[in-house]
């Protein structure tokens, strides 16, 4: 067999803020197929980084009243926790803010610029006077030109589904400042995908088998070909200051590169930081012909950066190979509720490892949903419970609970002699469990090539029902009662030990790229050392997959049941912190900017509201249900304050709420509004009371 050289990403995360589930997702993903390669002996790269640059970091880090980089640095520190605690082993992790990404985006810049695929062009743009700086058209809101529903983004209307530039809104404003944005003119550079050359290029790479799955291929051609609103056009590569990015090289004005340009190159600034400190050979990697393969792992956000952009900024630098394969995921959502992007809500990843909860439970879940293509996967709370337990637990775990107790009391702890029948010469064991973990291996290690984790779960828990059912079928603990005076019995005994206990070492290497750490603990009772994708080839050969004689070491549980309490107290957790802290509905502006205008203001309705009623909800230990009086009539309000407020002490007390948020479906009943309380980086929560005199119902402002 050739050994594979892999050079494998992930999507590089914007560093403004810690991880959320979705990028877990993603590398819960790739880290499968990653340990999947490995254990068959394939050498791999596997590469992460944060992508640093941007407007947005540029604006979070101002409102955080950091500069950027202290800002990114903060980030890049909070990552570990997460890599490690769901045992995500890159290889390196790095940053788009570096030397290398700076010297290999400038070198780029030029080698395009040199094909002459590079040209500047004046074009004006929206700008705030105030900020003093170029709009994005996210930072730009106004009235429809359209339907004329106000506060409407810069490039769509969310009332009537319109698209339009923002030049076309009606009394736009900045939602940086609130000021009104001018046009103003400014040179910006252009990199020229509408090249004829460029198309052809493009046209036959997506069109490779292989390289892209059908469904991102087609996507990519609708753009290629102009059956879409998102037609290849030339790309504005250029941003002007102020910026966090690159230097634009060679020009005497303060220009960057737009960050889209810089953070695919981050791949390569990550894989050649790494290959410094290793003394690997960079170049292998990224140019052509020298065998290697390159590979990333996407989300189908970003298909149109790295199915056209990309590749056409690698082969026309002149210098690099272009990616073998662009694996496309789809979102993971909650409940059946999508998560967004820069909300995130969902559930907290830390959170999760904080409950104590096994990170193994979330990467099995997650890889039995997920195949090869790019339909979204759906966490749900009941199913991740079912399923951890029922596969996991009482399938694959259950085997060696069962079967250690008989090998150690009667057969000194050691491995007895496979019985086995040849068929047809391929030297198949005559229980059918082992029998079915060898013939299956084939069909596994085909899903776990393809992607198909969910498909590799199922075939593997047949795996494992066929084992029970042998063990139920044989009932050694009845064999076992005669089995020191029926020479029958013992032999028995013996074969269907012999034969659960080997296949419990073919479903530990089966279940390995997905459950590392378990695998490692049962790797030490089966004192097998590290398990290889090679040890259960055709033809089989029982003496060289478990000797008889072969000595084990201690049994010990290998993993607990999922508590539903747990992931009641993960899913609560979100609740209660946005219910209390964050409203749901906060007004772009006052996310985006430290200002909000008065209009914003009063887009809340915030009123004095009276206790009526306080309880606690069974089975959520922070929340307390409140029934609030707002004089024009009562509201039902979930507020996370039970650890700080008694109930009966709440009861005819005036705090203030907000009257018109939207109304929130949690698992114990919707929540209707919002009672405002201040909290701080300490324990503490304080409810808000007005000065005595205040009457429920009066507006707060
Ligand atoms: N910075 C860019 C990527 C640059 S790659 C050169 C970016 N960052 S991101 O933080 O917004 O997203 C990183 C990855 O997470 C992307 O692949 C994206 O698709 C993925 N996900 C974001 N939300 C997701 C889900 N809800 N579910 C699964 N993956 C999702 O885009
Ligand atoms: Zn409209």
């Amino acid at each position: 067999m050739t050994r594979r050289r892999l050079f494998v990403t992930t999507a590089l995360p914007y560093a403004n803020g810690p991880f959320h589930i979705g990028h877990i997702m993603e590398y819960i993903q790739a880290d499968i197929w990653v340990r999947f390669q490995r254990m068959q002996d394939h050498v791999v790269h596997f590469i992460g980084a944060d992508d640093a640059h941007g407007a947005p970091i540029m604006l979070a880090a101002e409102k955080a009243g950091k500069s950027p980089e202290v800002f990114i640095a903060e980030v890049a520190r909070g990552r570990k926790q997460y890599l490690d605690g769901f045992h995500i082993e890159f290889d390196n992790w790095h940053s788009t803010h570096s030397k290398e990404n700076t010297e290999l985006s400038q070198d780029f810049y030029r080698r395009l610029k040199a094909k002459g695929l590079v040209y500047p062009k004046t074009i004006e743009q929206f700008y705030d006077p105030v900020k003093g700086m170029f709009l994005a058209d996210r930072y730009i809101k106004g009235e429809c030109p359209n339907c004329g529903a106000k506060d409407q983004y810069g490039d769509a209307c969310e009332n009537c589904s319109s698209v339009y530039s923002p030049i076309k809104l009606k009394n736009p404003y900045s939602t940086l400042s609130g000021a009104k944005p001018v046009l103003k003119a400014s040179e910006h550079y252009f990199f020229k995908l509408s090249d004829p050359e460029c198309k052809k290029f493009l046209r036959e790479w997506i069109n490779k088998p292989g390289r892209l799955q059908s469904q991102v291929a087609n996507k990519a051609k609708e753009w290629l070909e102009g059956k879409d609103e998102k037609t290849l056009a030339d790309w504005d590569i250029s941003r002007d200051a102020p910026y966090f990015g690159i230097r634009i090289p060679d020009i005497k004005e303060e220009k960057y590169l737009y960050v889209w340009l810089d953070a695919p190159i981050g791949y390569f600034a990550s894989l050649k930081n790494y290959c410094d400190r290793k003394s690997v050979e960079f170049d292998d990697f990224v140019k052509p012909d020298r065998g290697t393969e390159m590979i990333h792992f996407i989300g189908k956000d970003i298909i149109y950066f790295h199915t056209l952009f990309w590749p056409a900024m690698l082969h026309f630098s002149g210098l690099y190979k272009t990616p073998d394969q662009v694996n496309v995921h789809g979102f993971i959502g909650v409940s059946g509720e999508k998560m967004s992007k820069s909300r995130g809500t969902g559930i907290d990843p830390l959170r999760y490892l904080k409950l104590g909860m096994n990170p193994e439970w979330l990467r099995y879940y997650i890889a039995a949903k997920l195949n090869a293509g790019v339909e979204d996967i759906d966490f749900n709370p009941d199913d991740f419970v079912a399923r951890v337990n029922s596969d996991l637990i009482g399938k694959y775990v259950n085997i060696g609970s069962r079967i250690a107790p008989f090998l150690s009391k009667y057969f000194n702890n050691r491995m007895p002699g496979i019985p086995m029948v040849d068929f047809r010469g391929r030297g198949i064991p005559a229980h059918t469990g082992l029998a079915v973990a060898i013939t299956h291996s084939g069909a596994i290690q085909s899903a776990f090539q393809e992607r198909e984790f969910g498909k590799a779960a199922r075939l593997i828990m047949e795996v494992a029902d066929t084992i029970n059912g042998d063990i139920d079928d044989f009932e050694p603990w009845s064999l076992a009662k005669d089995a020191s005076t029926n020479a029958a019995s013992r032999e028995k005994l013996e074969h269907i030990c012999a034969s659960s206990i080997a296949g419990f070492k073919a479903l530990t290497l089966f279940l390995k790229p997905i459950l590392p750490a378990l695998a490692t603990d049962a790797e030490k009772y089966l004192r097998c050392g590290t398990l290889k994708w090679q040890d259960l080839v055709l033809p089989f050969s029982a003496e060289k997959f478990l000797s008889s004689g072969h000595e084990f070491g201690e049994f010990k549980p290998l993993m607990t049941r999922v508590d539903p309490k747990q992931v009641t107290a993960l899913i609560e957790g979100n609740e209660d912190t946005r219910q209390v802290n964050t409203p749901t509905t906060t007004p772009a502006v006052a996310t985006e900017s430290g200002t909000i205008t008065i209009d914003d203001f009063n887009k809340i309705n915030l009123r004095v509201a009276k206790i009526v009623n306080a309880q606690h909800v069974e089975g959520a230990d922070k929340l307390l249900k409140l029934t609030l009086d707002l004089g024009s009539g009562t509201m039902t309000v979930f507020a996370g304050i039970r650890t700080v407020y008694d109930p009966e002490k709440l009861k005819g007390r005036l705090t203030v709420a907000v009257a018109n948020l939207a109304p929130r479906k949690m698992k114990f009943g919707v929540s209707e509004g919002m009672v405002l309380a201040a909290s701080g980086d300490g324990p503490g929560i304080y409810l808000l009371s007005p000065d005595s005199g205040a009457q429920p119902g009066m507006r707060v402002k």
